[in-house]
């Protein structure tokens, strides 16, 4: 069995606390790590192993209920955790680091030492060419890369440079973590593990495709981070993008992370660039004013701490794109993201085309036409949308009616949350999940015209209510086409 030694930079951050510790619990608990694992939490004040454990045992009382440890069960996790202080600027400290790594456990070095980067991305370059200094970069060497990667092309090509100068690309796994979401796992064994859809994943049979990826909450004390970010970069470059890639993939040859990674890279290629005028056309963007969301009355963007007055920032997105190849030639793809919306839901739409001819009466028209849901949050399932006759009469109108799959359901004990299986597998060495190089540039150079654009635009967002579904102009781009988004189907 495989030994690793888990080096987590930024140990004391929000992430760290927040996800990532949670996240090893819980694959411990469900006994998933490899035995002989060390986890060393790596920050800049001075601690001691046990004051380190005794933080984080405090800060799982602010995790949901089930998944925080008992006493027993946190005295054996903490078994685990280690506490190292680092200036990351400092090269004797990376030596330090390097005794620490080969030195130190009775059994010789791990066979694998993952060095998760979940700082701010401006200490990536330092952190890794330290690494690669100390010689901390051999082929036992994993880096995980946790996002923001860049703020734009340039600065994602600069982080990248950087890493490729220390690290072999299979070193690398640079996090999405929408990726470790079981539904989106699920998603490509509904494509690729059946029969079924295939024939009909095509313009010939779908007429539009929607991802939404709506939040209820707005940025909470975020405001400085997010001020600077925005919904484009924030969740379209990454996460919508990866989910309309692997919606509109080609079958990969094989379940290898570089020939899924190909062919997601195709469909990054393949969409369709912004000019100006399509920015204009196609892309809306908003920001949310006071509104009520779940009954509970709340503040609009402008009015939360640390957020500059008078911000053009946006905090929702929707646009309109299409995949420019033979399979989806005219299909739209509409994408939407957004803080302070009327509900956490997140979201893949496929909407199948109307029958040919209808022959039951009031059957025609897109709101009644075959749609598959694969539904990612609150909870991951998916729903088939069909039109059945109630058995009511012979000239009855149909009904619609779905088939629900509820995995929670379908899998009791088997769910595995997205941060503990992308740790699991980096640790294990499996890329399938995470983002290559080459994919998130294109994102970027996809996404730059839309930055340019409004860089340019004295207007700014257009607003819309806390609470609501964004801005009308949101629902217009859809009607547009003659369609309408789901809510609203
Ligand atoms: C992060 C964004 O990547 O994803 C956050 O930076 C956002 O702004 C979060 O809230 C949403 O993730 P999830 O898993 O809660 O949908």
């Amino acid at each position: 069995m495989m030994s690793f030694d888990l080096v987590l930079f930024g140990g004391t951050g929000d992430l760290t606390w927040r996800k990532l510790m949670p996240a090893l619990f819980q694959a411990h608990r469900h006994g998933k790590l490899p035995p002989g694992g060390r986890i060393l939490a790596v920050a800049r004040d001075e601690r001691s192993d046990d004051a380190y454990r005794a933080f984080i045992q405090e800060r799982f009382s602010e995790v949901e209920a089930s998944k925080r440890p008992s006493d027993d069960e946190f005295a054996q996790f903490a078994a685990l955790l280690h506490y190292r202080r680092m200036d990351l600027s400092q090269p004797d400290h990376y030596a330090g680091l390097r005794r620490w790594v080969e030195d130190s456990r009775s059994d010789g070095p791990a066979d694998t030492v993952v060095m998760y980067l979940a700082t701010s991305p401006y200490l990536f370059p330092v952190i890794c060419e330290q690494l690669g200094a100390a010689g901390l970069n051999g082929p036992r060497v994993r880096v995980v890369l946790e996002k923001p990667l860049g703020h734009d092309l340039a600065s994602a090509q600069d982080i990248n440079r950087v890493v490729k100068s220390v690290f072999q690309e299979q070193q690398a796994f640079r996090i999405d973590h929408y990726l470790g979401k079981p539904a989106v796992q699920n998603l490509m064994a509904l494509r690729f593990g059946n029969a079924l859809f295939e024939p009909l994943w095509r313009r010939e049979s779908i007429a539009n495709i929607q991802i939404t990826l709506a939040e209820g909450l707005g940025v909470g004390t975020r405001g400085d981070y997010y001020d600077k970010t925005g919904a484009l970069r924030d969740m379209v470059q990454n996460h919508a993008l990866q989910l309309l890639t692997m919606i509109a993939m080609e079958p990969p040859s094989t379940n290898d992370a570089d020939a899924i990674r190909d062919e997601k890279l195709k469909v990054l290629k393949s969409l369709r660039p912004f000019s100006s005028e399509a920015v204009a056309r196609d892309v809306v963007r908003g920001q949310y004013r006071a509104g009520t969301v779940n009954g509970q009355a709340v503040p609009g963007y402008l009015e939360e701490v640390k957020v500059p007055p008078g911000s053009h920032c946006e905090t929702f997105v929707a646009l309109r794109t299409e995949v420019q190849n033979w399979r989806w030639a005219g299909v739209p793809f509409y994408l939407r993201t957004g803080k302070r919306l009327a509900a956490r839901d997140a979201q893949i739409v496929v909407n199948f085309r109307e029958v040919p001819h209808p022959i039951f009466p009031g059957s025609s028209g897109l709101s009644r036409a075959n749609k598959l849901v694969i539904k990612l949050q609150p909870e991951d399932g998916l729903e088939l949308h069909l039109l059945a006759a109630k058995g009511g009469g012979s000239n009855e109108t149909l009904s619609p009616v779905s088939l629900d799959l509820d995995f929670d359901k379908a899998f009791p004990t088997e769910r595995v949350g997205a941060y503990e299986r992308l740790l699991l597998d980096a640790i294990a060495g499996r890329l399938n999940l995470f983002v290559r190089s080459d994919e998130q540039e294109q994102a970027w150079r996809w996404v730059e015209p839309v930055l340019h654009a409004w860089a340019q635009d004295s207007v700014g967002p257009r607003p819309y209510a806390a609470g609501s579904w964004g801005p009308p102009a949101a629902s217009a781009l859809v009607a547009r086409d003659g369609h309408a988004w789901a809510e609203e189907q």
